[in-house]
């Protein structure tokens, strides 16, 4: 039937996420194995969001509320703007999707950096349109070459703030500048689903400042990372009225379940708990990466990053370096895949999986 596929089905490579930790252990026989490959919070979430999961249980034979009116309220008020400026997904991946849906006619052209998150040229090629991909320069976005691949045929700029893998975020001046002049109808698509990892760094910029003074800015994020809700798929973008309109129009009717908007109502409203994790997590990282730091004479370079992961370059190749990791029951992303045969990225864990995962590093390289 392939040649009755839809033509730009054929032209993506299948995106290949980590192993899940039950495959590994029925795989290699292992008892114990240590996941730090998908960027996923390490802790389970709240209390108070197992709770509301468990309640949001009894009502599971209705369809879910398809507005999250709710989830709308609340984070309308916290983010200041309109609750109809709002679009929910299953996942920020869906929200990447449907900005596509919603914009991109055959042969539009969409800006992304390379290597940068996956999704946004496999959902982008899906869409029908052609991808205009700009190397990063010591993996950092090269913000005035993007400017520069800026056509009357781009739709949407995709810019990962912070990006996977790069970990790192394009400061307050570079974004400055890039929108300085830019035409106000190419969309600048500013994926963050690490925010609250980034939000407090020096020359971070605060996209939603910006969308208040431009109808051509889409801030997408998530529940999967600091709010630990990776398997109940759930995020949000925040456009202008008119472009959330365009986005909401294309959703599917029931796209978010009633058991994820309820957690991530909960989620939202325990910051207690979510603080913490977020300050162990940046402790951790700190940590992990003062540690890999004693292994530079071996030729370990850790890159600089904000978000719940980090990369690493060593002298070995990725793919060998990763298969001996996980012979040890740790999984970690080989970054092969993104063009980078040196690198590895690693999920910042607990400290006990962390210190695993350093001993069979240590012994790996
Ligand atoms: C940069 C980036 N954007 C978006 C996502 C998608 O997250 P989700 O669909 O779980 O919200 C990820 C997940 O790893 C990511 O790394």
């Amino acid at each position: 039937m392939n040649n009755r596929a839809n033509k730009n089905v054929l032209k993506i490579k299948p995106y290949v996420p980590g192993k899940p930790i039950d495959e590994v252990k029925r795989e290699l026989g292992l008892k114990r194995v240590v996941k730090l490959a998908s960027n996923e919070n390490p802790y389970p979430p709240s209390p108070a969001v197992l709770k509301a999961v468990r309640e949001a249980g009894r009502n599971l034979n209705r369809y879910p509320d398809g507005s999250c009116f709710e989830l709308r309220q609340e984070l309308s008020r916290r983010l200041k703007v309109d609750p109809r400026q709002l679009v929910f997904g299953c996942g920020s991946d869906e929200v990447i999707v449907l900005a596509l849906r919603a914009f991109i006619n055959p042969g539009d052209e969409v800006v992304m950096a390379v290597p940068s998150f996956l999704v946004y040229s496999l959902a982008s090629t899906l869409a029908g349109a052609r991808c205009i991909q700009i190397p990063l320069k010591g993996l950092r976005y090269d913000m005035s070459a993007m400017k520069k691949a800026v056509t009357a045929r781009t739709k949407i700029v995709f810019i990962g703030n912070p990006d996977n893998p790069s970990g790192q975020f394009p400061d307050k001046a570079e974004v400055d500048s890039f929108l300085r002049g830019l035409a106000q109808d190419v969309l600048v698509f500013f994926d963050e689903a690490y925010y609250e990892f980034a939000a407090a760094e020096k020359n971070y910029v605060q996209t939603l400042d910006l969308l208040r003074s431009r109808g051509n800015v889409i801030v997408a994020r998530t529940f999967s990372k600091l709010f630990g809700l990776a398997g109940l798929r759930i995020g949000y973008g925040v456009a202008s009225l008119e472009v959330a309109a365009l986005m909401d129009r294309v959703r599917e009717p029931f796209n978010v379940t009633s058991v994820a908007q309820a957690a991530a109502l909960a989620a939202l409203k325990d910051r207690v708990y979510y603080d913490r994790i977020l300050k162990e997590l940046n402790t951790e990282r700190s940590r992990l990466c003062a540690q890999l730091r004693s292994f530079s004479a071996q030729g370990v370079e850790v890159s600089k990053g904000c978000t719940n992961f980090i990369q690493i370059r060593t002298s070995k190749d990725s793919r060998e370096l990763s298969a001996a990791l996980l012979k040890k029951g740790i999984i970690v992303r080989d970054m092969s895949a993104w063009g980078l045969s040196n690198y590895i990225r690693v999920t910042i864990g607990k400290p006990s999986e962390n210190r695993l995962f350093l001993k069979a590093f240590a012994a790996a390289i």
